[in-house]
């Protein structure tokens, strides 16, 4: 039987953090052997906010890179790079047709990132989540493990999938039960590491697009700034950590931190750290945020030494995508009602 399909892609934006590792790309790791993964650098999406075109190539090959130091294995993943596989375009332009504009005006990305942005907000931001639906879709994935952040667009690419395609476009068999169009997809939000919080401010996430440096750690970050930015992250005035106490959320965090990096899980490091001072625990906290990264920084340094490794990784997975993607667009014209594509004919 075909094992469950997988996709999910990470924006190449800046340096990739602890959140984007343990919201999203540590699954991905654990999803490979039982399941058929495609892994991509959505850098269609990194276009969506002002981006420096000396900067998108490297940023592109930088995570494509990391995907891979983190442990996705190109023999059994396809990784590959979004703007490199037409087919992503093209059924976002198809799905934009039937997608209501106030679906995307109610997204909660799209209203904190417009406010930011004024009257220079691109329609590629707004669109944004129907060109993720289309990342999505194209490959039948079942499942999208993701961060907690990105569940609304999931929902939105389900409704889209099922709502806008399926019901209106399908076709039903001789009983009368409906052929789907489109897979329409689960997310996968494990609750560890779904909602990794900044260093600075225990109630907002951990972001890329924070201006504070300090505010999170970066995959690539040496350990003598990973020990200067713990050693900064805000605590408050209370010993000893916890969990689960509202008035707390950067015990909360950095907590959730150590025993996800420890490895130690969460009722272990609760006991370890309940009656700990803050000067204790920061350096603790420190030493297993460098001991978790080095083996990743080791390899990514190892595979930006060999860039015609990581070319023809990617250029098999562009390879690989582009087919089970072309299949997919092939389907949605049909059902749309088009001529047979370019690549059908
Ligand atoms: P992006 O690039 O912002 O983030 C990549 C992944 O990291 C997760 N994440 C977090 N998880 C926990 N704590 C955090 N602080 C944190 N910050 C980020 C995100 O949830 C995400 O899983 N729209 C997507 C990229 C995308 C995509 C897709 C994802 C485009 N097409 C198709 C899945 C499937 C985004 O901007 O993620």
């Amino acid at each position: 039987m075909a094992r469950p399909r997988v996709l999910s892609g990470v924006q190449p934006t800046g340096a990739l953090h602890l959140g984007n590792w343990l919201g999203a790309i540590r699954n991905w790791v654990d999803l490979q052997k039982s399941h058929e993964t495609f892994f991509c650098v959505v850098d269609l999406h990194a276009i969506t906010v002002p981006h420096d075109p000396a900067q998108l190539a490297e940023d592109t090959l930088k995570t494509a890179a990391l995907y891979l130091a983190c442990g996705i294995d190109p023999e059994l993943s396809t990784v590959f790079v979004q703007s490199q596989v037409g087919a992503h375009s093209e059924l976002c332009w198809l799905l934009n047709c039937v997608t209501p504009l106030n679906w995307l005006e109610r997204m909660i990305q799209f209203k904190e990132k417009a406010v930011k942005q004024g009257d220079q907000v691109s329609v590629g931001l707004l669109d944004y989540p129907v060109l993720m639906a289309a990342d999505i879709l194209l490959y039948g994935a079942d499942l999208v493990p993701v961060g907690e952040d990105q569940k609304q667009h999931l929902e939105l690419a389900r409704d889209i999938a099922q709502q806008r395609i399926n019901s209106r476009f399908g076709k039903k068999d001789e009983t009368g039960e409906p052929i789907p169009v489109l897979t329409v997809p689960e997310p996968l939000i494990l609750k560890a590491g779904a909602r990794v919080m900044s260093l600075t401010d225990g109630n907002s996430k951990m972001s890329k697009s924070d201006p504070n440096e300090g505010s999170r750690i970066n995959l690539l970050d040496p350990p003598e700034l990973i020990v200067k930015k713990v050693k900064r992250a805000k605590t408050d005035p209370t010993m000893g950590l916890e969990f689960g106490n509202q008035e707390r959320p950067e015990a909360e965090n950095l907590l959730s931190l150590y025993a996800l990096l420890s490895g130690k899980g969460m009722e272990a490091a609760a006991q370890e750290c309940a009656s700990m001072g803050w000067g204790t625990f920061k350096p603790l906290l420190a030493e297993v945020a460098v001991e978790a990264l080095r083996p990743l920084q080791q390899r990514y340094g190892e595979l930006r030494a060999d860039p015609g490794h990581l070319n023809d990784v990617l250029r098999q997975g562009q390879a690989r995508a582009s087919a089970v993607a072309q299949a997919t667009l092939e389907r949605v014209r049909h059902a749309l009602g088009f001529l047979p594509g370019p690549t059908a004919t």
